[in-house]
């Protein structure tokens, strides 16, 4: 067994070793949407690993391909279904934000300002600013986005 620690909410989680980052995530309840069902190919795992990446397997080139395409991305970027943890002391730092997958699912929160960003599932990047109100024509221009997810998807 390893033990991480996720950051900023300072939990820490143990995984059998060899298991990925995003188990450790799934098993401390945090919400993952997982838009490509974790195939290497989407945003929505995108994680920051502040120290310990060595004791990660490295970046496969699939993975390293995704992380080019990916909004905010930096040296320490993972995708957590990608990466095996081997060794103790990663800490991982949560990308803030949350990744939507389907325009009706914002549906509720019409008119509301957005709490947090509101995030881009394949390549991260913010479709609705924290604070800025979620209106109905910025609905209907992010109307494709549940074709491109149901594409993601399709892929093998
Ligand atoms: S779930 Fe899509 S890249 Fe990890």
């Amino acid at each position: 067994m390893k033990t991480l620690t996720f950051e900023p909410i300072h939990e820490t989680v143990q995984v059998r070793t060899e298991s990925d980052l995003l188990q450790a995530l799934l098993a401390k309840n945090l919400k993952v949407l997982m838009a490509c069902g974790g195939k290497g190919i989407c945003a929505t795992c995108h994680v920051h690993v502040r120290r310990g990446a060595d004791q990660l397997t490295p970046r496969t080139p699939r993975e390293v391909k995704t992380l080019s395409y990916i909004t905010g991305c930096d040296a320490d970027s993972r995708l957590a279904c990608q990466a095996r943890v081997l060794g103790e002391g990663v800490v991982v730092e949560l990308p803030e934000g949350m990744y939507v997958e389907r325009v009706e699912d914002l549906m509720s929160l019409l008119g509301q300002r957005a709490q947090m960003h509101i995030l881009h599932p394949i390549n991260g990047s913010v479709l609705i600013a924290k604070g800025k109100i979620i209106t109905r024509s910025r609905l209907e221009e992010l109307k494709n986005l549940n074709v491109e997810v149901q594409r993601l998807r399709d892929l093998k």
